[in-house]
């Protein structure tokens, strides 16, 4: 959580630094500053409140340095306040510092520093890391240059957590150093300039070839070089990456939200997650994915791991891999399976779903099942993202920056690319051919059938007005259908403050039907012809007991339902592609009539880069 911006060069920093904060807003929103080097002062500005509100302060007016360091807050050690806002700086007001992570043993730290006459004004964590920086550089013994590196290197050789940080320093006005450590942190290359960011798409628009950081990996910037050292100060030699995105895939271009364009980009990222991996008359290929048939015959299960809709991914997935290739498959929540010792070993193939690639649990997980032996795939949407450094391979959905926080792009194309991939095993395997070709061709038809949902939205619209103001939803289905409503029920939650859940329809009887009451809003999905006398059987209880009901469905239904949004035949075992796109528009709908902030909603952030 916490984005992190900086910029050396020789155009004024500030509007820059602004600039890609309010691009990394999505990464937290409780408070946000910057500073600059101005002569020979570091000069900060920073408050509680959006990035915006920056700008009502009067002395940013006056900063024209063209070196700075921006950050914007996902709080976690103190509240939101001003003087808890980054960058913090140290005790003699030489070191200034912005932080994305958690410093675990930030209490010892502020011990050791306050028996060393260091005082601190903050709650934070981060406000030991100028300090220490301070402490090792007044005890150094070395001179130029490395004095300032060496004691960003023994500063944070103290620190147990997680962190990427910039460090600005009055010593060193044309230096900045940055480094991480299991959070995100890149660095754009320009002409006499250089950008520093937690992700791409913030500085997208000034440059397109990247460094990316390894963990401690220390990074000494210029404005005409940077320069990489380990942290025995050994110089290291890194390749740029070229990225492709473009600068106009981070603009709303016309939408009024991230979220409502990014649900319009299905039938492209579907497109494009498809690319050529998948034909009707040829095998599917996966570029760097070569497995053996005589590896997918041994292994006897897969897991798939991820946080909330990359996890939801998973359990739609499980049922095409069962399918097609007859492999168990487990689905696990990231934050749980790092913990619970699983049952892991080289005949394990564990798949990790996330879209950033920056989810701290997937990552640990990750490693987990590394360890254990198992062969690892990461499925991201980052190129270079933490995730796919520490994966035996990984394979890229294509559907371009989600920067909403409510992620929908990435689910239809992590579907996607996860029924590709079970494909891909299925025919290696030499299985279930029969049901492979007109898998293919359906999977081939999802951009047209997702298109033809975005322009009937009418009802949609009209339904979301009847039911914003609900305190309480209820999402119900079978098989499939109750898997995207896991997803439907997350997506209003998150944008609508709506308390919502999603149960298998079956389940009903089992204790939630005590929660129908007259008036109560339920929502489901009805793609799955061989349960679909029965799922409207437990349409008919809740109506009975005076529920609304709100219907995706491909089939024809002769019932009475309060609203029924008809959706394009498909294979079952994708369905989840397209019933998802009416339940996106429906939360993101409710959420524009409560007047709520869709891309941003309360507490919660894009990239979940801490426990
Ligand atoms: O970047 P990831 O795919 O790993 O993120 C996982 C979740 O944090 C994410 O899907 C979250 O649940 C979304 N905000 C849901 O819309």
């Amino acid at each position: 959580m916490c984005g992190i911006v900086g910029y050396i060069g020789e155009k004024k920093a500030k509007p820059i630094l602004i600039n890609g904060l309010l691009r990394l807003e999505y990464r937290g929103y409780d408070s946000a500053g910057i500073a600059t080097i101005e002569g020979k002062e570091i000069k900060v500005i920073k408050n509680k409140g959006r990035v915006s509100e920056l700008n009502n302060i009067n002395d940013i007016n006056n900063l024209n340095g063209t070196i700075g360091i921006g950050h914007t807050r996902w709080a976690t050690h103190g509240k939101p306040s001003s003087i808890n806002s980054h960058p913090h700086m140290d005790n003699s007001n030489n070191f200034s510092v912005v932080h994305n992570g958690i410093i675990e043993n930030y209490a010892d730290l502020k011990e050791f520093l306050k028996s060393h006459k260091y005082t601190f004004l903050s709650e934070t964590d981060t406000e030991v890391i100028p300090n220490l920086i301070h402490f090792y550089y007044s005890t150094s013994t070395e001179s130029g240059q490395t004095k300032f590196l060496k004691a960003v290197i023994d500063a944070c050789k103290m620190l147990k957590g997680s962190y990427a940080i910039e460090v600005l320093s009055t010593y060193y006005p044309d230096n900045m150093i940055v480094v991480r450590k299991d959070s995100p942190l890149v660095i754009g290359k320009g002409k006499s300039e250089n950008y520093i960011s937690s992700d791409i798409p913030a500085i997208l628009s000034f440059t397109k070839d990247f460094y990316l950081l390894n963990d401690l990996e220390f990074a000494f910037i210029s404005r005409e070089n940077i320069s990489f050292y380990d942290e025995n100060l050994n110089k290291i030699t890194k390749e740029i990456k070229n990225i492709t995105w473009n600068a106009g895939d981070v603009e709303k271009n016309g939408y009024p939200d991230f979220m409502l364009k990014e649900i319009n980009e299905q039938p492209k990222s579907i497109r494009e997650t498809i690319g050529s991996r998948l034909t009707l008359n040829s095998k599917v290929t996966i570029t760097d994915l070569n497995l053996s048939k005589k590896y997918l015959e041994s292994i006897n299960r897969i897991f798939i791991v991820g946080c909330g809709t990359a996890m939801h991914t998973g359990i739609t997935a499980k049922a095409i891999f069962e399918n097609l290739c007859e492999i168990p498959v487990e689905v696990e929540v990231a934050s749980e399976f790092r913990y619970k010792n699983p049952i892991i070993n080289k005949s394990t193939l564990c798949l990790f779903v996330t879209q950033s690639g920056e989810t701290a649990d997937t990552i640990a997980a990750l490693k987990l099942a590394k360890s254990k032996g198992a062969k690892t795939i990461a499925i991201s949407n980052v190129i270079g993202s933490s995730i796919t450094r520490e994966a035996d391979h990984t394979i890229y959905t294509h559907a371009g920056p989600e920067i909403a926080v409510a992620s929908t792009k990435a689910y239809t194309s992590q579907i996607t690319l996860l029924a590709i991939l079970a494909i891909y095993f299925a025919e290696i395997l030499e299985k279930n051919s029969n049901k492979i070709n007109e898998l293919k061709k359906d999977i081939l038809l999802l951009p047209i059938n997702v298109e033809k949902i975005l322009k009937n939205t009418d009802k949609i619209k009209e339904f979301a007005k009847k039911i914003y103001k609900e305190k309480d939803v209820f999402f119900i289905g079978r098989g499939v259908d109750y898997s995207v409503s896991m997803e439907g029920s997350l997506k209003l939650k998150e944008i609508s403050y709506i308390h919502s859940e999603a149960y298998p329809s079956g389940e009903l009887k089992h204790g939630p039907i005590a929660l129908i009451e007259n008036g109560v809003t339920v929502i489901s999905v009805l793609t799955n012809k061989l349960l679909l006398e029965k799922s409207i059987s437990n349409l008919q209880e809740v109506i009975t007991r005076g529920a609304k009901t709100f219907i995706v469905t491909n089939q024809k239904l002769t019932n009475d339902f309060d609203e029924v949004i008809q959706i394009p035949e498909t294979n079952t075992l994708i369905s989840p592609i397209l019933s998802v796109v009416p339940l996106q528009l429906l939360a993101y709908y409710i959420s524009k009539e409560k007047g709520l902030d869709v891309d941003k909603p309360r507490n919660l952030a894009k990239s979940v880069t801490v426990e």
